[in-house]
Parts: C-alpha cells; sequence; structure tokens
C-alpha cells in the first residue's frame, strides 16, 4: 500500500471515532481587499453588533502586496475586539496558478496566523476552508494537510463529482481529508444550464440535507451558506440567482437542520451583490461593479443586519424549529426586519444586452421580513408599492415574511400594531420602469425597518413616473409588450 494510501486509510479510521459536539457558530465570508486599518476595525465591530462570530478571510492570490498587511490588521482588530474570531479561505480558483491553484501557496500564512489567539480552531485545532478544490486528487490534498499539521479541515468542494448527492464514493475518496463539508452553491437557486449547481427552487434544502446526512453518518460536521442573491455583471460575467425569499427561507432551513456551521456568503462582496457589510471605496475601484454597488447610501445593506442578529441568537440556542416563535426579536418591545426589491422591472427599457443569464428567475416582488417582540398584539404589515397597498395581519410574535407584486414608484412598509405605527421602512430607491443605471441593474436596494421617529425621508424618485416620460418610450414599452405576446 502506497504511504499516503495507508495514511487515508487510518484517519478514516479515527475520524469515525471522534464525536461531534453541537457548536453553532457564524462566520461571514470576508473579500480579502485593499482596506485600510480603521476600516478593517470597523468591519469587524459591525460583525460582532451583527451576532457574527468571525470572518472566512477569502485569500485569492496570497503573494499581492496588500494580503500580509491587512491580514495583520484584521487580526489585530480582532484582538482589540475580544471574542471575534478569524480563519482562512484559500480562494484556489482566484488563486492565479494556471493548474487551478494549489493549497501550498498559502502555507507561509496559514503557519504565521494559525497560532494567533483570535484564529479559530475547532477541537483544538485550526479551522481552514477553501472556495473550490482547485482540481487536486485527494492524495495531493492529503500530503499538503501533512506539510501544515494539525488543521481542522472545513473545505468547500461541491464541484465534485457526487458531492451534492452525499454518494458513498465521494465520502470514500474525499471522507479521509475533510473534518467537516462546506457547500456552497446551495446558497442560491440552480442558474439553468449544463454543469450549474444550486438549490431545486429558493431557499430549498435539498442539497444540504443529503450532504449532511452523509457527513452526520460519518461522524463530520456541515456548513451550510446563508445568503441573499448573486447577481455579477462584471469581470466578463453577467448572471443572476435570485434572491427575493431565498435568504429568509434558508433561515429557517438552518433552524432545522441544525447545522454545526453556517457561512453567511457573504460580508463585503460588492461585484456579487450578496454583501450584508460594508463596501469601503479603496476596496475597489473597478468601474464595472460600482455601476450597481458604490459606498453610498443606494446599495447600503446593512438593514438586513439585525434580522440576522435576531437569526443568529436563535440558532445558537440551538432550540428546535417551531414555526414563527422560535425566532425570537431582541426585545418585547422590538420590532426588527426589512425590505428589500431590485429597482429594475420586467418592463424597464435597459438595452438587452445588459439582461443578465436568468434575468427573469425571481418574482417582480417587494420582500419582507420581521420579527415581532411579544409585548404587541394585533400585529399587522402594510406594504405601499407604487399606488397600491397590501396588508398582511400577523399571526403572533416572532418571525414573519412575504413578498408582494411590485409596482413603480416609492415603495414603503410599515409594522402596526393596533392600528398606530411601531415600524417603518422608507426612504429606499424607487422601482422603475426606465432604465436609470444603464444596465439591468439586480442588485437588491435593502430598506431596514425602524422606529417611525427615526426613519429616513422619502427620497424623489430619480427618474419620472411612467406617466410623464416621452411618447417614445411609451411606445417603445407598448412594442415590448406586444412582442412578448407574438
Ligand atoms: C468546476 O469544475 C469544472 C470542471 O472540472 C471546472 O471547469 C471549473 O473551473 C470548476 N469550478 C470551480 C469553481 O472550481
Ligand atoms: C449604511 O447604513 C447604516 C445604517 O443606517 C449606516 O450606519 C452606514 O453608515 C451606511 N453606510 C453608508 C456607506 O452609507
Amino acid at each position: 500500500m502506497h504511504p499516503s494510501r495507508f495514511l487515508l486509510a487510518t484517519t478514516a479510521l479515527l475520524a469515525t471515532c471522534v464525536q461531534n459536539v453541537h457548536s453553532a457558530v457564524v462566520f461571514a465570508h470576508y473579500m480579502l481587499g485593499n482596506i485600510n486599518a480603521d476600516h478593517v476595525a470597523q468591519d469587524i465591530r459591525d460583525a460582532k453588533l451583527a451576532g457574527i462570530d468571525g470572518f472566512s478571510l477569502n485569500i485569492g492570490d496570497p503573494s499581492q502586496p496588500f494580503v500580509l498587511p491587512v491580514v495583520t490588521s484584521l487580526f489585530a482588530a480582532a484582538q482589540a475586539a475580544g471574542t471575534f474570531h478569524l480563519h482562512i479561505s484559500m480562494d484556489l480558483y482566484a488563486s492565479g496558478d494556471a493548474a487551478g491553484g494549489h493549497p501550498g501557496l498559502y502555507n507561509a500564512l496559514l503557519k504565521q496566523f494559525m497560532g494567533h489567539p483570535n484564529y479559530f480552531h475547532m477541537n483544538a485545532a485550526p479551522y481552514v476552508t477553501t472556495f473550490s478544490d482547485g482540481g487536486l486528487q485527494n492524495t495531493e490534498w492529503f500530503n499538503w494537510k501533512v506539510s501544515i499539521g494539525t488543521m481542522y479541515f472545513c473545505p468547500n468542494f461541491d464541484n465534485t463529482t457526487g458531492y451534492t448527492t452525499g454518494a458513498d464514493g465521494w465520502w470514500d475518496y474525499w471522507g479521509p481529508i475533510v473534518d467537516c463539508v462546506f457547500s456552497w452553491d446551495a446558497a442560491w437557486p440552480v442558474r439553468p444550464g449544463p454543469g450549474n449547481q444550486g438549490s431545486a427552487s429558493q431557499g430549498s434544502d435539498e442539497i444540504d440535507v443529503a450532504v449532511m446526512t452523509a457527513a452526520t453518518k460519518r461522524g463530520k460536521a456541515y456548513n451550510m451558506p446563508l445568503s441573499t442573491l448573486q447577481y455579477k455583471d462584471s469581470y466578463g460575467t453577467n448572471i443572476y440567482r435570485p434572491g427575493d425569499l431565498t435568504l429568509v427561507k434558508r433561515m429557517e432551513n438552518i433552524l432545522r437542520l441544525q447545522p454545526q456551521f453556517v457561512t453567511i456568503i457573504s460580508w463585503n462582496d460588492g461585484p456579487e451583490s450578496h454583501y450584508i457589510g460594508n463596501i469601503w471605496p479603496e476596496q475597489n475601484t473597478d468601474a464595472e461593479p460600482a455601476r450597481y454597488v458604490s459606498a453610498g447610501r443606494r446599495w447600503n445593506h446593512s438593514g438586513l443586519r439585525p434580522l440576522i442578529k435576531d437569526f443568529i441568537l436563535a440558532y445558537a440556542a440551538g432550540l428546535p424549529y417551531t414555526g414563527s416563535a422560535s425566532l425570537p426579536a431582541l426585545g418585547p418591545a422590538s420590532v426588527e426586519g426589512a425590505m428589500w426589491y431590485r429597482t429594475v422591472t420586467a418592463q424597464s427599457t435597459c438595452p438587452p444586452s445588459t439582461h443578465p443569464d436568468n434575468a427573469a428567475a425571481g418574482g417582480e416582488v417587494v420582500n419582507w421580513a420581521i420579527v415581532v417582540g411579544t409585548g404587541f398584539t394585533d400585529v399587522s404589515v402594510r406594504v405601499t408599492s407604487g399606488p397600491s397597498s397590501t396588508t398582511f395581519a400577523i399571526s403572533g410574535p416572532g418571525f414573519h415574511y412575504a413578498s408582494v407584486q411590485k409596482n413603480p414608484g416609492q415603495q414603503k412598509i410599515e409594522v402596526l400594531s393596533k392600528g398606530a405605527v411601531i415600524g417603518l421602512g422608507q426612504g429606499g430607491r424607487c422601482v422603475s420602469a426606465l432604465c436609470p443605471d444603464g444596465i439591468y441593474n439586480m442588485n437588491d436596494v435593502v430598506v431596514g425597518i425602524g422606529s417611525p421617529i427615526v426613519a429616513p425621508p422619502v427620497i424623489a424618485c430619480d427618474d419620472r413616473p411612467i406617466h410623464c416620460q416621452s411618447a417614445y418610450v411609451r411606445w417603445k414599452a407598448l412594442l415590448k409588450s406586444w412582442n412578448a405576446f407574438s
């Protein structure tokens, strides 16, 4: 027997003897960029406030000159914050190696930081994850692990044959190398087309169930991804995966499945639109993503964080999911939540070449989710989208969500108790049937729900309502709807 085969077989035997402890740890995926030290510290403070336990530091090419200083300032800020932990996520796909990347490129960085008091450890071993398997064989991964020493390895190998169904063959081949597995694409619904991966529908968990069942059977842990949407129109890619209620449905499914780890994708990936954290101007100065993400208020997704905090507290408590009441609000007199929507509509007059692949996926909807404190009775939610309002009666305290037909114009959400407004969300960008950004911009506008006293003012729509449009634009829209019928 080849020595590394022998080692593989021995670790396989040992691994089945190790029990997993209930951990419930939430990471947020953090794109390492040239972010200054003040902003790095702000990111850690904000993430901690949202209940996040640590960042999974996505590092592409580790030889970039900014990597070492930024990782150093992240660890310093984590230490200053006290309990915040970091670990390295080797982005082999972006690591710049022509063969698809090799984990050996990260050895120096790992050796420098794995012993840091704020490096995340599981079962007393430093936690390491990946984006992609790098196209390597199991023996290559095994030999690399041996070269590093003890680690808790929870890679994202979801692009390998048999992974998403939890196949025995997958576990025979990869099982001895992993302590835990992490699915990435399961966070979003699959895009049509050969080779594409993802869940069957918004927020559904069939991949997670299959993989987690197979992992649990072998004494291994599972890291379940949680994300809002994926919209990327830059770097030669233009794709869309909703979106809409994906985030909240996966929250419920995580509470049902109770995986050992959750990774929020992402804290700050601007170009993919699924950030919930800060987008700092120094991190990315490329013109393409700036069309749909910028440091300004318009594309600020921080309104989702109080809802995410409620979710994390419920998940950390490890209670079985029993419906809306298993996600309590921060206090009896508290209402957390948000409304989110795309500002383009199916009628928007954007150049067809700017429509992402899968642009028709998802609904023409305004989505909302709230968590209501136990102190409120007779609660309802009123969503006003353009000229029409829809009212939802809420069955009781806890977690509720829905979506409603979207119309061009202003968007507003009110939470009422006995007819009085207790929560208000407004001031987000208008929905438009024109094309204010010049591209079919499918990033979400997120409007947090807060006290009506501190809600931001309504801002004027930055294009004209439909009845004021020129005869030409109306004629074009009419032509488009005719074409749709022919
Ligand atoms: C997934 O696998 C295919 C086929 O081996 C490869 O072309 C692609 O680059 C891989 N993607 C990632 C993210 O690893
Ligand atoms: C995003 O919104 C939050 C909450 O209102 C605010 O604290 C933060 O400064 C905003 N960020 C930007 C870049 O506007």
